[in-house]
């Protein structure tokens, strides 16, 4: 499965008995705003009191909450109570709805999946989509950035793309969705695509644009029709689904468009107009953003612009015409759209999981992404200053990777992660987590332990200090021990990293460069210049012990793993209450179906089959549970619909039956009739001698003649009985005899009738079996095909040129 956050997707709209999720739950935003949650995902991982989360909780028609652990929560009522969820929490219920879709579409269990995140989320926006997956019971195989996943989408089929010996092939993917805008460099070559740069401007999206054209008419507004619409979430709502509607329009039309909303807000209607280049002034202040990004990704790659090969963009927002225009002014080429612009992304994640998953035959595709934000660790140390800091991973660092640091120490240490660039960073802290190295204890001579701490940057672009070990140095060992011989490398394998779309060979080989000791990094000596890898697994003239020790993390902003357990267990018992709840609603809605089915069908095609006195009885009946289903039968157990809808049938079935009956008799005995002429006509033919028939047996003959007359005996007087009933009396005989009564008889007759001929009797033998195959005995009946060398060239009916 996979999941692109497409805004219009993600909505959830909690109420009293159940959950609305997906474009279902966008439904109830006019009828139930405080409770229909959207545009949440970039509340993942942040504070409550995070600027971002604060400057857009006064847009949103639901309430925020602070929680506990002082990120952000969403206020609703769910069962009648008033709840808080967590963003996690949320997540999960959307990823839990497109899970049972996936499933009811494929009809198996669906647990992987590829979820793809904007390029520039922090560690601890994407823990929190980790941990929502968790609780909505999915294994997500990758986050996958955004532009990534359109790269991907781009790349994967491409059959032209240069060898990998050969220059790669540059194309910029420009993602302008509905919250933000992304663009990427990516190069590649067959089999693989290379990430080179990525950049964005987190806050420019579809959004803005709809947010300027709900402000201007709600200055309108205020001053033709005196509406304080501001005040009235309802009235915003209606206007932002129009205005989106109105942007949409002004991209494909230059004219004078009108917006027209009736009983907008105290039983106004409202009307207004606007023109795209009226629309373009109101934006031009988004619309100069567009640039900047694009020339952050330039630079950053050194590319110059005759190396693009191609700009593809994608993202609904890319469809207005100026910013088209300024993207395709900025590289001085037409941008293409051979991606469509909605999909591109999920088709990327869909492919990323088709190559990961072991189901899938798809060909490999190499990814290798990069590190939009550099990470530095710190810690305490005995030098000047009191602490030791080294920028482990670059900007633009190859992605997934691990590195190996060593340490001198005596005792346990912190190491503090946190990205090195404020001011790049959309996020308002660098923190990404305190790892505790514990054990650490000195050399018996007293000497500090090497400890060698691994860091890596896993598939899903999150940083952790994933292992330590302390090495001792054992008896007789030689004094200056370079101990790269460590196996990082069969280490770096981990789960994640193994699957078939491998990291980058050659950055992961690269990767395991050892930044030997805390000076060294200190002195910002680029890691892995110093030491030759290679040399590291060759020289074990000394024996080192390993021991692993334990770390504890502290990571900002995430959820408990107790909580999440309990989570989990929540969202479960939610399903079960909304799978309850459903079938509570069906069985409801199948009373209300059948009352007004039946109310028509009474003064309809039932009239005839039922007295009057009965029908208006019945019908008196029918209103009085419509009657009741708007009242004291609105909201009951499951169980009381399906009795009422029980009760009301033991009325209405024998009607129907009547009627289904009465339908499907003629036809029944037409067929039975058919059934009986074609064994006549072969006991007849058999009695004449003829030569098609003449290897056939007397007495069984003689059994078929007899099992004939019987069944025209039985038809012809059940036919009579039933023509002295009136429609509405009960039928003397059923559809169901007559079947079974036709099948008694082809039982008898058709194995006799339809015995081929002994071999070998003449040439006609082959073209009176391939008869006899197709149309039964009938065909020798009708005296057609004959069978005295029936001559194929001329056949006797339509059905045969099939073949
Ligand atoms: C939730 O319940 C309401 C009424 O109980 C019903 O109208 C609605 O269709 C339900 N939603 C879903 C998704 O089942
Ligand atoms: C643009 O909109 C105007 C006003 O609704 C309409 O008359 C005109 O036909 C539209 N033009 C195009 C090209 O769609
Ligand atoms: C994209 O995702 C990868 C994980 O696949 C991550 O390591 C990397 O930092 C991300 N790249 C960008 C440009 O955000
Ligand atoms: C079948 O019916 C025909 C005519 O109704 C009669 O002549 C014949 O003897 C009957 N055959 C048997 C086996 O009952
Ligand atoms: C079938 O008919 C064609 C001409 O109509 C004739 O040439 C051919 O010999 C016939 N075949 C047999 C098997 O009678």
């Amino acid at each position: 499965m996979l999941l692109r956050w497409m805004f219009h997707v993600a909505w959830v709209s909690l109420a009293s008995k159940n959950r609305t999720i997906g474009n279902a739950a966008k439904g109830q935003i006019i009828t139930n705003f405080k409770n229909t949650v959207h545009g949440f995902k970039k509340f993942h991982g942040r504070a409550f009191d995070d600027p971002y989360v604060q400057g857009e909780k006064p847009k949103l028609p639901y309430s925020l909450h602070k929680l506990a652990s002082g990120n952000t929560g969403i206020k609703v009522r769910y069962l009648d109570e008033d709840k808080v969820f967590t963003i996690e929490q949320v997540t999960a219920m959307l990823l839990t709805k497109l899970k049972e879709t996936s499933e009811s579409a494929l009809k198996k269990p669906v647990v992987d999946c590829v979820i793809s995140v904007p390029s520039f989320f922090t560690d601890a926006e994407r823990r929190s989509v980790m941990d929502a997956t968790q609780i909505a019971g999915l294994n997500c195989l990758r986050l996958i950035n955004d532009t990534t996943a359109v790269a991907l989408a781009y790349g994967i089929y491409k059959q032209d793309l240069p060898t990998p010996e050969e220059k790669p092939r540059n194309v910029v993917f420009v993602d302008l969705g509905h919250s933000s805008f992304q663009v990427s460099i990516s190069a590649f070559n067959k089999g693989k695509l290379k990430v080179l740069a990525t950049a964005f401007d987190p806050y420019l999206g579809g959004r803005n644009f709809d947010e300027a054209l709900v402000d201007n008419f709600c200055e309108e507004f205020k001053a033709r029709y005196k509406l304080n619409v501001r005040e009235n979430p309802r009235a915003i709502l209606r206007l932002s689904q129009e205005c989106e509607k109105l942007k949409k329009l002004m991209s494909a039309n230059c004219s004078d468009l009108p917006i027209n909303i009736e009983c907008f807000m105290n039983d106004i209607d409202v009307t207004g107009k606007m023109n795209r280049v009226q629309f373009e002034e109101l934006c031009a202040p988004f619309l100069m953003r567009v640039e900047a990004p694009l020339k952050a990704v330039m630079e950053q790659s050194k590319l110059s612009r005759d190396e693009i090969y191609a700009v593809e963009v994608v993202g609904g927002a890319t469809r207005i015409p100026s910013i088209k225009e300024r993207i395709s002014k900025f590289f001085g080429k037409d941008v293409s759209t051979t991606l469509n612009a909605d999909e591109a992304v999920a088709r990327g994640c869909a492919l990323q999981c088709a190559i990961m998953s072991p189901a899938f035959k798809v060909r490999e595709f190499s990814i290798t992404d990069v590190v939009p934000f550099p990470i530095t660790l710190r810690w305490k140390s005995p030098t000047e200053d009191g602490v030791g800091e080294c920028e482990v991973y670059s900007k633009n660092h190859a992605a997934p990777f691990s590195k190996v640091i060593t340490f001198h120490k005596k005792e346990p240490f912190d190491l503090e992660a946190f990205y090195s660039l404020p001011q790049e960073l959309p996020y308002p802290d660098i923190r990404i987590g305190r790892f505790s190295v514990q054990n650490v204890v000195p050399q018996p001579d007293g000497e500090s332990s090497k400890v060698k701490v691994k860091v890596r940057i896993n598939v899903h672009g999150i940083f952790s200090v994933s292992s330590a070990s302390l090495i001792e140095k054992q008896k007789g060992e030689g004094e200056d021990v370079q101990m790269d011989m460590e196996p990082t490398v069969q280490n770096e394998g981990r789960p994640e990293d193994q699957t078939k779309m491998q990291v980058d060979q050659e950055s992961q080989g690269q990767g395991d460069q050892q930044n030997e000791d805390v000076s060294s990094c200190s002195k910002e000596r680029v890691p892995g210049e110093k030491q030759d890898p290679a040399a590291g697994g060759s020289k074990p003239k000394v024996k080192v012990k390993s021991t692993d020790l334990p770390i504890l993390a502290n990571i900002i902003r995430q959820l408990d793993r107790g909580v999440l357990n309990d989570f989990v267990e929540y969202e479960s018992q939610m399903i079960v209450q909304d799978k309850l709840e459903k079938e509570r609603n069906d069985a409801k809605n199948a009373v209300e179906e059948y009352v007004y089915d039946l109310r028509d069908k009474l003064c309809g095609i039932y009239e005839k089959y039922t007295t009057e006195e009965d029908s208006n009885r019945l019908t008196m009946m029918l209103e009085d549970t419509e009657n009741w289903l708007y009242e004291e039968g609105e909201d009951q157990d499951k169980q009381v619909y399906v009795d009422k809808l029980e009760d009301l049938k033991s009325f209405g079935q024998p009607i129907q039956d009547k009627h289904r009956e009465q339908e499907d008799r003629p036809r029944a005995f037409e067929e039975m009739g058919k059934k009986i002429q074609l064994y006549m006509k072969a006991v007849e033919l058999y009695k004449q001698k003829d030569e098609r028939y003449q290897h056939l047996n007397t007495e069984e003959m003689s059994n078929v003649e007899k099992c004939v007359n019987e069944s025209m005996g039985w038809m012809n007087s059940k036919m009579n009985a039933q023509s002295q009933l009136t429609i509405a009396q009960d039928p003397v005989v059923k559809v169901a005899d007559i079947i079974s009564k036709i099948q008694e008889l082809d039982e008898v007759c058709n194995p006799v009738v339809n015995r081929p001929k002994p071999k070998a009797e003449d040439v006609s033998e082959e073209n009176y079996k391939s008869n006899g195959a197709h149309n039964g005995p009938r065909q020798g009946a009708d005296g057609k095909g004959e069978a005295k060398g029936s001559n194929q060239t001329k056949p006797p009916s339509g059905e045969m040129e099939i073949d």
